[in-house]
């Protein structure tokens, strides 16, 4: 996994102007609830986001784009020096942290050290492979739940003290709980955990006035298929481009735009948005 297995404090150029929670004791964001909800923001300037995974693929789309509209976020993920090549494209303000998401100690220290924030992003994943039931490698096959889910699950016990009322947490599912092919049966039950988990904690946030979603995207060019050749890559690529309405698989920033979304849009909790260029229809 890393050698990093606690945090690790990489950038600290931190804004004091916009949402004054950084840095606000949990015991505070604990304390009950104003009745009446405050307007809400509609919009992510201002906001602190964490984005866990952020250093990559969709989660460094969803750090870009939300720092685009105003936004200071942290990024994490398990690689110090990716997570420092990821805080250097972005603007001034943004913040690096080191974390083992699969540990639960790190989790909590991370969140520990992090201070307050309005949005919580999960994108984490370790490089995928795919296997039918013969020659399936169970003991991966758990790591692979161990981060996407129980990693998911960990970090909303430890985040949760310190979201800000009006905020959320963006979870990652993917097409292949609705549409599995064969194969595919570990990423198809972790997505249908993760759709689980999402709708289970937006009733158990909603006293604290904190949405949670999820973003369920079909194939996504990004690095999270190296483990496969790149012959195996375009071959993956080309099949799902040829029977899509779209005709295309999608980059990372086109399904950034789905977390972009359940962040600002106030009304929408316990939901699964699923973007995947027309799949469903296929
Ligand atoms: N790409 C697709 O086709 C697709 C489709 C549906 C769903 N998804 C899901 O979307 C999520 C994001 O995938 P992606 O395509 O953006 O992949 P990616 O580019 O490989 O990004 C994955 C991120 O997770 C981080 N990570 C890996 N292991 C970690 C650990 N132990 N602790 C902390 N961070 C860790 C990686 O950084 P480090 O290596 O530096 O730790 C990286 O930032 C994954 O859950 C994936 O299953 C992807």
């Amino acid at each position: 996994m890393t050698e990093h297995p606690t945090t690790d404090h990489l950038t600290t150029s931190i804004s004091t102007t916009g949402n004054p929670g950084a840095g606000t004791p949990a015991t505070q964001l604990l304390a009950p609830q104003p009745l009446a909800p405050a307007a809400p923001a509609l919009t992510l300037a201002g906001a602190r986001i964490v984005v866990l995974g952020g250093s990559s693929g969709i989660g460094l789309k969803v750090a870009e784009g939300a720092a685009a509209e105003g936004a200071r976020v942290v990024v994490v993920s398990s690689n110090g020096a990716r997570v420092r090549a990821a805080v250097e494209t972005l603007p001034a303000g943004s913040e690096g942290r080191t974390a083992d998401l699969s540990e639960e100690a790190a989790v909590a220290g991370l969140f520990a050290g992090l201070g307050a924030f309005d949005h919580l992003v999960y994108t984490a994943g370790e490089a995928l492979s795919l296997s039918p039931l013969d020659g399936l490698d169970i003991a991966q096959a758990r790591r692979f739940f161990g981060l996407r889910y129980w990693g998911a699950l960990t970090a909303a016990k430890h985040a949760r003290a310190h979201l800000w009322p009006g905020g959320s947490i963006v979870f990652t599912s993917g097409t292949a709980s609705a549409r599995p092919k064969a194969g595919w049966a570990v990423p198809a039950s972790i997505c249908g955990a993760m759709e689980g988990l999402t709708r289970a904690l937006a009733f158990e946030l909603a006293p604290r006035r904190v949405r949670v979603n999820a973003v369920a995207p079909g194939v996504v060019r990004t690095p999270l298929w190296r483990g496969m050749s790149p012959q195996e890559q375009e071959a993956l690529f080309a099949g799902e481009a040829a029977r899509l309405p779209v005709g295309r698989v999608a980059g990372p920033e086109e399904i950034a735009l789905g977390y972009l979304y359940l962040m600002r849009q106030p009304y929408v909790t316990g939901q699964t948005l699923t973007v995947d260029g027309g799949e469903a229809l296929a």
